[in-house]
């Protein structure tokens, strides 16, 4: 199969069910207004450590930028919310496509922080929040799809939640996040392997 022989659908599908399981940010902005907006994002990425880096990738809707764009372009900030198994159903109805001035925080039933770092709301029940500035846009291209690269100035953690003993790295056993898969399926999270890494 060759990309260009293909149409824009087929080159989706494949490309979403072979880049897989894709960890989601579930990302939280304030609007015109300060309406609060929060949308799941597949097209997501940890970039770099130091600085710590992450990238998400939104796609324009009939070429307009998707709320996420226009309110990180207009504020410089966002929040990334990880998306534990138990609020797989709260984050897909954050998916929907709403009119920008919907509280989408109250659609879901969700409560709501704000960060005391970034210009931007967060999942208050989410175990664990990255909290980012906007470092810089890439444009992706014809598709269209921007790049929105984040340099994260705080991380917000659960006090309940467990680091694997003797490091800083969340027990992925209690922080329990989903994967994406194609479509309206998601990986959750099974049993955990541990290998040690050769030398
Ligand atoms: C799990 C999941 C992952 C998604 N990943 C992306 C993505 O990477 N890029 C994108 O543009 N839309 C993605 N979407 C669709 C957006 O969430 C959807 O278009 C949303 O309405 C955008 O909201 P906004 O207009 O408030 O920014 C995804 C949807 C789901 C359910």
């Amino acid at each position: 199969m060759l990309p260009d022989e293909v149409d824009a659908r087929t080159r989706y599908e494949l490309l979403t069910s072979l880049v897989v399981p894709r960890p989601i940010a579930w990302v939280s902005t304030y609007g015109a207004g300060g309406a609060r907006n929060l949308a799941p994002f597949s097209y997501y990425a940890a970039l770099s450590a130091s600085p710590m880096l992450v990238g998400v990738s939104v796609g324009h809707r009939n070429g307009v930028p998707k709320d996420t764009l226009v309110n990180v372009r207009a504020r410089r900030a966002f929040c990334i919310n990880v998306v534990p198994e138990a609020m797989l159903e709260p984050m897909n109805a954050t998916s929907a496509d709403v009119p920008p001035g919907v509280d989408e925080f109250e659609l879901a039933g969700l409560e709501v922080g704000a960060s005391e770092r970034v210009d931007a709301p967060y999942v208050a029940g989410a175990p664990a929040v990255l909290e980012c500035t906007l470092e810089r846009e890439v444009d992706l291209g014809e598709a269209p799809n921007t790049l929105i690269i984040g340099r994260v100035v705080g991380v917000l953690l659960d006090e309940g939640l467990p680091f694997l003993e003797g490091t800083h790295q969340v027990d992925p056993s209690a922080l329990r996040p989903v994967g994406r898969l194609s479509g309206g399926g998601y990986a959750l999270p099974g049993p955990v392997r541990v290998l040690p890494r050769p030398r």
